[in-house]
């Protein structure tokens, strides 16, 4: 199919961007695939082809660890801490100088809105990454005493904190420029070499965000970006004998697999996993806040959120009010392209996820969920799926159980607070947890109970580079963001000396 960039809505720039066909970044150069071989990048609200990048592979790969390697060895191992700092910083306001066209570039290929795109894909990853260049300077070890006893000898030990070496970072596709600079950040402030692998669903973000490395002046090598299929150039770079660690944010299913080859190969790991997070309403909520907070808390992004609320709980006593307001909300909202200003929810992001979230809606409506609204695709073009309202769940039910990653929201009621701790936490998932009550001792009993990376009071789905982020079990390991970051991208070395 031709490439089609003619989309209304979108500035010249975006256009001409879209126009030439993306490449690999590797050390410093732009190149095609070893095989010669190129995607398509799709608009999931039209379905038509809005771009054509390479598709690495594995010889792609295998390039990028050897240009990551030299780099990490050789010219980068000299740039001291400062030097990182100033580089970020200045890519930060690169990002802030393009923020619109990759805004677009963001919104166009996801599906998402616009505005979020600015606020968050573009806004707040410019925070992000003025926030991870302040640690480069700000990294320490620690003298430790020792308790050896011998005859005039003295003990000088201390800690040093050294970078992991090459890393090899896999991101998804909901927030993808976002998501690459959560890896890359923090791994540049403390002198890590990096072989990005964007999503195969949205490789346009990352592509441009290489220009702006390059023209921050990172060396060559520091930042090499292969774009192509998890299968084959994400399984290369997790398998690659010289890669130290892997960050990977994704599904559950490929997050295993590669904690499992990471084992094999003692490569240090960090997973951002799946979620199934509950969001608790309790009686005493204000619900002038709390009902568009969770229909938020579910509907932001389309539902494609490793955070998203998909399981409310509502105290018996304003249930029937909570599950109204919502579903209002839900069948107000307008249905379009999210670089149309006037669209409240985007689409999906391809047809296979609209499948598996219409395939959820199905299987739910089977195992004897009531739908209260929602529950269809939207239109025959472009994979929109209305925003649906479910009631009537069993605890065992698929939908209840499985991560969906759509506009889809699954209502319940709860009596106690016993009740409503057992049933939040009856999940393999502990990404995260909403509490809204007025309540403060509530609310604070609630976020120790809950097992969960993060518990929100009152909102959902916030968060900052300074916070920690991760999760509880089958959510992953490791927490990103904040200092936790930084040991998550450095070695610790104790050196002890007789002196
Ligand atoms: P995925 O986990 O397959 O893809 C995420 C990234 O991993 C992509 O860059 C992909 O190319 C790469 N990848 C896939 N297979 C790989 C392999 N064998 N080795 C190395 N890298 C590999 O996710 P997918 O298939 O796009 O979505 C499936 C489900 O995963 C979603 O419905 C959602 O439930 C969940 N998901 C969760 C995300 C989160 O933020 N935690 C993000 C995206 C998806
Ligand atoms: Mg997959």
């Amino acid at each position: 199919m031709t490439v089609m960039t003619n989309i209304a809505g979108l500035g010249d720039t975006t256009k001409a961007f879209l126009a030439k066909q993306g490449k690999l970044l590797i050390n410093g150069q732009w190149e095609d695939a070893a095989s010669g071989e190129t995607f398509e990048v799709i608009d999931p609200a039209t379905e038509k082809v809005c771009a054509r990048v390479a598709e690495g592979r594995r010889e792609d790969i295998d390039r990028a660890v050897k240009a990551a390697r030299a780099a990490f060895e050789g010219e980068w191992s000299r740039v001291g801490p400062a030097d990182r700092e100033r580089m970020l910083l200045k890519l930060a306001d690169l990002v802030e100088q393009n923020a619109e066209e990759l805004a677009q570039l963001e919104s166009l290929n996801v599906g998402k809105l616009l505005m979020f795109a600015r606020m968050i894909d573009v806004g707040s990853t410019a925070q992000y990454l003025r926030y991870m260049a302040g640690w480069a300077t700000k990294i320490e070890g620690r003298t430790l005493d020792v308790s050896f006893h011998i005859p005039h000898v003295e003990w000088h030990a201390y800690t040093l904190r050294q970078p992991v070496g090459v890393c090899g970072q896999i991101v998804p596709w909901n927030f993808p420029m976002a998501l690459a600079c959560w890896k890359i950040a923090p791994a540049l402030a403390t002198g890590n070499t990096c072989v990005l692998k964007p999503a195969e669903q949205t490789p346009l973000t990352a592509i441009r965000l290489g220009e702006l490395i390059l023209e921050a002046g990172f060396p060559p090598g520091v930042v090499n970006i292969v774009t192509g299929f998890g299968e084959t150039a994400g399984a290369a770079l997790v398998s690659h004998p010289d890669v130290d660690k892997i960050a990977f944010t994704g599904s559950t299913q490929v997050g295993k697999m590669i904690g499992k080859a990471a084992g094999e190969s003692m490569k240090r790991v960090s997973l951002e996993l799946g979620g199934k997070s509950p969001m608790v309403v309790a009686d005493d909520a204000n619900l002038e806040f709390a009902i568009p907070g969770v229909a938020n808390g579910i509907f932001f992004n389309q539902g494609e959120v490793c955070t998203a609320g998909t399981r409310l709980y509502v105290h018996d006593k304003v249930f029937d009010k909570v599950v109204d307001g919502l579903s209002t909300i839900a069948k107000g909202m307008k249905l379009g392209a999210g670089y149309d200003p006037s669209s409240q929810l985007g689409p999906l992001v391809s047809s296979e996820q609209m499948e598996r979230v219409l395939g959820y809606i199905e299987k739910g409506k089977k195992e004897g969920g009531e739908v209260v609204t929602g529950g269809k695709r939207h239109g025959s073009k472009g994979y929109f799926v209305e925003p649906t309202v479910f009631t009537n769940v069993k605890p065992n039910d698929t939908i209840m159980r499985e991560e969906i990653f759509g506009p889809v929201i699954i209502a319940t009621r709860y009596k106690s607070e016993d009740d409503i701790v057992a049933t939040a936490n009856d999940t393999e998932y502990g990404l995260a947890a909403s509490i809204w009550s007025s309540n403060v001792s509530f609310c604070h009993r609630m976020a120790r109970r809950i097992k969960a990376g993060t518990v929100w009071v009152n909102c959902h789905g916030l968060v900052d580079p300074n916070l920690p982020f991760g999760g509880f079990k089958n959510s992953g390991i490791g927490r990103e963001n904040g200092a936790a970051a930084i040991d998550l991208y450095t070695e610790q070395k104790t050196v002890l000396m007789m002196v």
